[in-house]
């Protein structure tokens, strides 16, 4: 009896410890906690760390685990990063491609290991477009249409001459070489060029690798190469054009009057040269693009249908409207 009576309750104990261990097992599926690896390209700009910021922050308001690497400016350290997090076993990718191309073997093996890659910011060209779920970015060429359109309705309103000749001379600070960035911002600035070739002149168009000093430095080479000649500077982004506002300044010409300065970005850094009557537009590119990621990333793989390409809202902002939208810029 006393035997029956021990099996009866051993028998009923493994039922609890088993009953137990489903019920948990089940809790830690429906919430477990969504791993993220997210590759950022690095810290070149004000608008960059901007990027970085807003992926933490949504991160932690979503409740997802980022695991976040920076590649410190080299597409080899991004590979390696995203092979790592394959390894890991993460749940889901995303990444800033820092160039174009090169991607295709390393998101094959993410696709073979069933895990989904979001690209972030940059656009890439791969050969099979199901090697990533959705992508969330800016439109740079879109971003150097409007830079364009903004330049030449400022100059036939403002009637403004050339220093020399009878064409506006322009120098070119372009991002880092092969990134989207650079790419689509030439593209949409060039086509505007190209249409007005009887108005324009490019004297020289050069990598300023998005960075302020590597700005500063080639505006210098642009100073001493073509001096009082330039009436306009075009950035690819605010960082560049800040650089290059100090080499203007530093060879005793005034940046905004002297030369046409034109970014973009729209970081406050160049609002607030633009107060100072140092800049004259900059175009933005949004880098608050964690929220949209984090949403994007709980839809994948709660097995929901996501746009494949978004953009995100972008406005133009010339020197006069710089004081009253500054206290209303969140980065
Ligand atoms: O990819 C976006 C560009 O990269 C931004 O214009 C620039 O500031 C950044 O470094």
């Amino acid at each position: 009896m006393r035997k029956l009576i021990a099996l009866v309750l051993a028998v009923a104990m493994m039922l609890v410890v088993a009953g137990c261990g489903g019920a948990d097992e089940k809790k830690a599926d429906g919430d477990k906690q969504i791993k993220m690896g997210f590759s950022q390209i690095g810290a070149e700009s004000e608008w960059r760390t901007a990027n970085t910021e807003s992926v933490k922050q949504a991160a932690k308001d979503a409740g997802i685990d980022l695991q976040f690497s920076d590649a410190q400016q080299k597409q080899e350290n991004q590979i390696k990063a995203i092979r790592s997090f394959i390894a890991q076993g993460v749940d889901i990718i995303a990444f800033v491609p820092i160039v174009e191309t090169g991607w295709d073997t390393v998101l094959k093996e993410a696709k073979d290991a069933k895990i989904p890659v979001i690209i972030v910011d940059r656009d890439l060209k791969v050969e099979d477009d199901s090697l990533y779920v959705a992508k969330i970015g800016t439109n740079m060429e879109t971003e150097g249409q409007k830079a364009f359109e903004w330049l030449n309705k400022y100059v036939t309103d403002n009637n403004v001459k050339p220093h020399e000749g009878d064409k506006l001379n322009l120098v070119i600070l372009e991002g880092t070489v092969g990134s989207t960035a650079a790419l689509g911002r030439t593209k949409g600035f060039g086509d505007g060029l190209a249409a007005n070739a009887d108005k324009y002149n490019v004297l020289a168009s050069q990598t300023g690798e998005f960075t302020r000093q590597k700005g500063q430095e080639v505006m210098e080479s642009f100073l001493k190469s073509y001096g009082n000649k330039i009436d306009i500077l075009f950035a690819h982004n605010d960082d560049m054009a800040l650089g290059a506002i100090q080499a203007i300044e530093a060879a005793g010409m005034k940046p905004g009057k002297d030369i046409i300065i034109l970014s973009i970005d729209g970081v406050k850094g160049i609002f607030q040269a633009m107060i100072e009557g140092k800049a004259n537009c900059t175009v933005e590119c949004n880098p608050l693009q964690g929220p949209l990621l984090m949403e994007t990333a709980k839809k994948v793989l709660a097995g929901e249908k996501v746009d494949k390409v978004v953009y995100v809202e972008e406005g133009v902002f010339p020197a006069d409207v710089a004081e009253k939208v500054m206290p209303e810029r969140k980065y």
